[in-house]
């Protein structure tokens, strides 16, 4: 499957690392390819500069967002919280319609230093800013709530007994986005939360999330939601 990963982050990195390993065709996104493969800088919680991850990841194509999100069958978004929706206008809404959007990101809010706050919050959240913006596309909120090792490893920890959600409007879009997270993965436990305005509860844990990382000293851990067997 052709598959957008908007993003050169870690996150970026990591999902397009496995996504091509597992044999698809990947074009990463970025706002201008030439300055991002220039930077001498490792983004964030990333082992090699971008330049150096390409070399070894030379099957992954790298074009701008709206390159790779025309090239995409479905669409990961795996930007910074404040340039989610710049980098999805510079995609391109036509590039975006009918698409599986894969929303991976986080309002997190680095200005005052950490912790980070949540710029969008409680009466609504980044994935619902996604949807509104770009109506014709399924919005799936999911993996944000997991390290970006995690995310394409869960049976790293505890034989990968731990929990994924799922937030969209589109049943048949969360559906087939958790058989992704099954057969691209390993995710076997993934709640479907309901419509999209359930991402706010995800995003809402982040400032847990961030507390959690600090006092474990690793930010390999996972929620595992442990609940009654239906009809008990
Ligand atoms: N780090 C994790 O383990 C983890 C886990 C779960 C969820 N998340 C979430 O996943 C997302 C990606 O995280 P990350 O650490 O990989 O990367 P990041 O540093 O949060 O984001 C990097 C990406 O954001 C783009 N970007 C930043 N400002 C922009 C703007 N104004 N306009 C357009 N694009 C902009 C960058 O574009 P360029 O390529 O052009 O520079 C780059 O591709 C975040 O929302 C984060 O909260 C992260």
């Amino acid at each position: 499957m052709n598959i957008a990963v908007l993003g050169t982050g870690v996150v970026g990195q990591v999902l397009a690392s496995a996504l091509a390993a597992k044999g698809h065709a990947v074009m990463m996104g970025t706002r201008d390819v030439q300055q991002a493969l220039a930077r001498e800088q490792k983004a964030t919680g990333a082992q090699l500069t971008l330049a150096e991850w390409h070399r070894q990841n030379p099957q992954v194509g790298l074009g701008t967002f709206a390159e790779a999100a025309a090239f995409g069958e479905v669409v990961v978004n795996a930007t910074s919280g404040f340039g989610a929706l710049p980098a999805l206008e510079a995609a391109g809404e036509a590039n975006l319609d009918g698409k599986i959007l894969i929303d991976v990101s986080n309002p997190l809010d680095f200005s005052r230093g950490m912790p980070p706050t949540l710029f969008v919050a409680n009466t609504d959240s980044l994935g619902e800013q996604i949807q509104r913006r770009f109506p014709g596309s399924k919005v799936v909120k999911t993996l944000n709530t997991v390290n970006a090792y995690l995310m394409v490893n869960p049976r790293q920890l505890a034989g990968g007994d731990h929990t994924l959600f799922v937030s969209g409007d589109d049943a048949q879009a969360k559906a087939t986005v958790a058989g992704y997270l099954r057969d691209w993965f390993g995710w076997e436990d993934v709640i479907d939360l309901g419509d999209i305005t359930t991402a706010r509860g995800t995003e809402m844990l982040l400032p847990i999330w961030v507390r959690l990382w600090g006092a474990l000293q690793t930010p390999v851990f996972n929620f595992k939601v442990v609940r009654q067997a239906a009809g008990q």
